[in-house]
């Protein structure tokens, strides 16, 4: 009898102390997507009731790799590309592209991977888009965001060949300056559509009051300013709402304002060729997360869009989407082990470990809250109510309060489910801890992805005066 909350994966209900394996193991049925789980597709239990993933036992990729660890799973990544580029053909009746959102998780072989899907990539920084052609991607299918984009950046992108999504008027005007008399570089203008939705303040942008894009009442201005400059070469138009969304509204109603700036921009002799309809579908970290599945999602996107442009009479432009989280964030787990413990009586228990804040930022930033489970005993009773310490010099440092568990020892190893979107891509080294090693893991093998950084890498950069010696 599985007795932790795992079967919530498969079940989609919330935790129910008689479930039984067969509940763990059973396939996600119809077409439910990697959102809603909280582990990777490929979770099972093996016969030394040890969580594996990937067809990899987490115990043994500690040992080999150290801890913590990031374990992605390449083939729930891989099915949430594929539901995405699927639905899109199923229901968009244009052409269409997906974009990945590297800020979720941007490396060599997570770009490679999207790629490999035939997705794109939207970068947002320089350090993000020189990773994404290093990686092999066609530039051509690479978007470089950013509110503040430096001269380099702009630079590296117009020799890359990249589209970049023009963000304000200093950058439309530099730009233009950049490029006069030389080849004709891809724009798309992003705006903010003044579209409310309910998420974490921090990660909403497309309310009005945002600090990205262009504010819609300059549309006019914009438009007639990028038709004078030959050099601009205006692809179409962007917004994004906002992130961890669960409702369908906001991004129904995207769909038809967005067409509408369209529509005006075609007034202007502007060509519409592409409508970025930015990303933002939630995922489930906690069982009563219920997130829409990535089906229904481009659903209700591109029914929204195509409605539009029949009543505004333009024709279909190519739809880009930007999904970043629900891509990535349920195809990995961050594996700990567990340290010391501290009870204090009548109040809590603290159970530290290996990791904390500089691994998984989140808890810290938003409150986001996670779900855990013991790897090395899964039919293990949960008797227990703890709370799970980083071991960051710091009280904040709390990855999941409250957790249900077993009783825990010292050396189990604790797995942090839903892990995989803006885990390691916001880690640091406070503290001066070393960024863990990430492993992706396919069909029983296992590949080291990212190194786990040495005190020498840590001390890489540091440089000390001559006079300091
Ligand atoms: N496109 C743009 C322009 C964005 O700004 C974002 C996310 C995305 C796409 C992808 O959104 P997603 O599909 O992942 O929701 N660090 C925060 C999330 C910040 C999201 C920033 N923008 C977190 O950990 O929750």
């Amino acid at each position: 009898m599985i007795t932790q909350p795992v079967q919530v994966q498969n079940s989609g209900r919330q935790y129910l102390p008689d479930s039984t394996t067969d509940d763990l193991l059973e396939l996600p049925a119809g077409d439910r997507s990697p959102n809603q789980f909280l582990l990777p597709l490929t979770a099972q239990v093996n016969r030394d009731d040890c969580l594996e993933i990937g067809g990899c036992d987490l115990f043994g990729l500690v040992q080999r790799y150290g801890s913590p660890l990031y374990v992605l799973d390449e083939e729930t990544l891989r099915t949430a590309c594929r539901q995405y580029r699927d639905a899109f053909r199923k229901y968009y009746p244009g052409e269409s592209q997906v974009l990945y959102a590297s800020k979720a998780w941007n490396c060599l072989a997570v770009c490679a991977i999207v790629a490999s899907e035939n997705l794109g990539i939207d970068v947002v920084s320089g350090g993000e888009l020189y990773t994404a052609l290093k990686a092999g991607v066609d530039p051509q299918k690479l978007y470089l965001h950013g509110n503040n984009k430096s001269l380099d950046e702009l630079k590296l992108a117009i020799e890359s060949g990249c589209t970049l999504m023009i963000d304000n008027w200093l950058e439309l005007q530099t730009l233009a300056d950049l490029v006069k008399g030389k080849n004709p570089v891809r724009i798309m203008l992003r705006l903010t559509p003044g579209i409310e939705c309910h998420t974490h303040e921090y990660i909403r942008t497309g309310h009005l009051d945002s600090k990205f894009g262009f504010d819609p009442n300059q549309v006019d201005e914009i438009f007639k300013f990028v038709s004078q400059q030959s050099e601009l070469e205006f692809v179409g138009l962007h917004a994004h709402i906002g992130s961890q969304i669960f409702e369908l509204q906001p991004h129904q109603d995207l769909g038809s304002v967005m067409v509408q700036w369209l529509s005006k921009a075609a007034k202007y002799d502007l060509k519409i060729q592409e409508l970025n309809i930015g990303g933002g579908l939630g995922i489930r970290y906690t069982e009563s997360d219920d997130p829409p599945s990535i089906d229904e999602w481009v659903k209700v996107v591109c029914e929204s869009v195509v409605a539009a442009c029949q009543s505004e009479k333009i024709p279909l432009p190519k739809l880009l989407s930007e999904p970043g989280r629900s891509l990535i964030g349920s195809a990995c787990v961050t594996v700990y082990t567990i340290g010391g413990q501290k009870t204090v009586p009548g109040i809590r228990t603290y159970i530290s470990v290996d990791g904390g804040m500089s691994d998984n930022p989140r808890p810290i930033t938003y409150q986001s809250v996670y779900r855990a489970l013991i790897a090395n005993r899964m039919s293990a009773p949960i008797v227990t109510q703890v709370t799970i310490a980083g071991k960051h010099c710091e009280s904040g440092d709390i990855l999941i309060k409250d957790a249900a568990l077993p009783e825990t020892r010292s050396g189990d190893l604790l797995v942090v489910m839903s892990t995989g979107a803006y885990n390691y891509s916001m880690s640091s080294n406070y503290n001066r801890l070393p960024r863990p090693a990430a492993v992706l893991v396919n069909q029983g093998e296992a590949n080291l992805i990212l190194q786990r950084e040495t005190y020498e890498d840590l001390i890489r950069h540091d440089r000390l005066p001559e006079r300091l010696k």
